[in-house]
């Protein structure tokens, strides 16, 4: 597959673009800053068997107008695109947002409003090919509105039905879109955070991720242990909600 990976130099992004490159797949990274793409470009071209050069180009979710030049840039390099892979997004505690409103409005501009933007480019160029993979990092913490993660959490649930809308709309045409549903993964991201019962790896999830891509699935919940305690979460009645600090 020609693969281009958002996100691709840490965390779970990270770790699926490694899984992709030793397999043999195309991969190109988009993100910021260049450092951290040569780092990692090297890095997956070390891993590629033929040790085939992953290239990169500047994408910064908060600006727009860098999302059609890089997408145009790996189009370009691989000869094509068979897979669009979006881990790249912003977090920050309740508190922080809270306390901080231009914080706020940076994130949900990046994880929801230019994200839907960048997956609109991404879209359109694989649909003009006949079709393709679009995947995209949503959140456990999209599927009801909870107290601690209020904020973070409505940015997801929006790029949740975004997504959920896509599958329904471009499937016929050939679009194949997973909504990737992490619950708590040790990355960067969550440095800090205190992890839960069922923390998860983020090589554990990028091999359920890559899975679930290859056998065209559309929603994954990751660890699968988050797709139970989710399954009782979204019944729990509103006043539950309400009293319990989850
Ligand atoms: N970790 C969890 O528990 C968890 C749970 C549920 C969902 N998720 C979601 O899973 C995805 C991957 O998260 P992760 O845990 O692997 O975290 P991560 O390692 O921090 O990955 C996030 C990536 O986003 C990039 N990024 C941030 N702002 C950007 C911008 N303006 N332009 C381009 N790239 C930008 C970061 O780049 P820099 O390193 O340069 O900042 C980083 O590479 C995210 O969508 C996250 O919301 C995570």
């Amino acid at each position: 597959m020609k693969v281009v990976l958002l996100g691709g130099t840490s965390g779970m992004g990270r770790s699926i673009a490694r899984i992709l490159a030793e397999r043999g797949d195309s991969t190109f990274l988009l993100g910021i800053p260049q450092t951290d793409l040569d780092a990692s470009a090297a890095d997956l071209t070390a891993r590629s068997p033929k040790h085939e050069a992953t290239g990169t180009a500047l994408c910064d979710l908060e600006k727009p107008d860098t999302f059609a030049p890089a997408l145009d840039a790996a189009e370009a390099a691989l000869g094509g695109l068979d897979a669009v892979i979006v881990t790249a997004a912003l977090f920050a505690t309740q508190d922080q947002l809270e306390a901080d409103i231009e914080l706020t409005r940076r994130l949900v501009t990046v994880n929801y409003a230019n994200t839907v933007v960048f997956c609109e480019h991404a879209r359109k160029r694989l649909l003009a090919k006949g079709g393709g993979k679009l995947v995209v990092f949503s959140s456990v913490a999209g599927e009801r509105g909870r107290k601690p993660v209020a904020i973070y959490g409505s940015s997801k649930a929006g790029i949740t039905r975004y997504l959920e809308a896509m599958d329904h709309k471009f499937h016929a045409e050939g679009l194949r879109v997973l909504t990737v549903k992490p619950g708590f993964v040790k990355t960067g991201m969550t440095a800090g955070v205190k992890p839960p019962p069922f923390a998860g790896e983020p090589d554990q999830v990028a091999r359920e991720v890559v899975a679930a891509m290859d056998a065209g699935k559309t929603v994954l919940y990751t660890p699968g242990m988050w797709a139970l305690v989710m399954l009782v979460i979204r019944w729990l009645p509103r006043f539950v909600m309400r009293k319990i600090g989850f």
